[in-house]
């Protein structure tokens, strides 16, 4: 039996702006994954860069803020079997001009920065990126842990 985890989706600002929200929720819908949390704003440059700090001596940095900075984005907590792999191969590999049609990347995105879509790359970094967006009553609770 797959783990159930939780995994962090964004939809940047370029998929946003094309109208692709609700495409990429339903993508994750029908591959079985449940949004447990659901938001849509606007990241100032502090957020921006607080959430993209593990990258903040690499070149693309700068404009990696400037892009996420320059739109709406809808931010989702996703539940599920295998949710971070799972997440993970429907958006295709971080280069769009690399990813197959059918995945998000490759339908929606344009290049390595303008790429439509993050994905937690691990169980650790999911906590730490759900927890960024999402505090605990904004989450849907387990139904295990819900009064009778
Ligand atoms: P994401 O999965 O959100 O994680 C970090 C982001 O940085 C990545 O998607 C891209 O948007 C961007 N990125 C990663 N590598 C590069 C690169 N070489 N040049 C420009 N942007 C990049």
């Amino acid at each position: 039996m797959p783990d159930v985890e939780r995994t962090l989706s964004i939809v940047k600002p370029d998929a946003v702006a094309a109208g692709a929200a609700g495409d990429i929720l339903s993508r994750f819908e029908k591959a079985g994954l449940t949004i447990i949390a659901l938001k849509k704003m606007q990241l100032t440059q502090a957020q921006a860069q607080g959430f993209y700090a593990v990258h903040k001596e690499r070149p693309f940095f700068k404009d990696l803020v400037k892009f996420m900075t320059e739109g709406p984005i809808v931010v989702s907590a996703l539940e599920g079997p295998d949710a971070i792999a799972k997440n993970r191969e429907l958006m295709g590999p971080t280069d769009s001009t690399a990813a197959e049609a059918g995945t998000i990347r490759g339908d929606h995105g344009t290049d390595i920065e303008r790429n439509a879509a993050h994905g937690s790359d691990a169980p650790e970094t999911a906590r730490i990126e759900i927890s960024y967006f999402f505090n605990a009553t904004e989450i849907l609770a387990p139904v295990e842990a819900l009064p009778a």
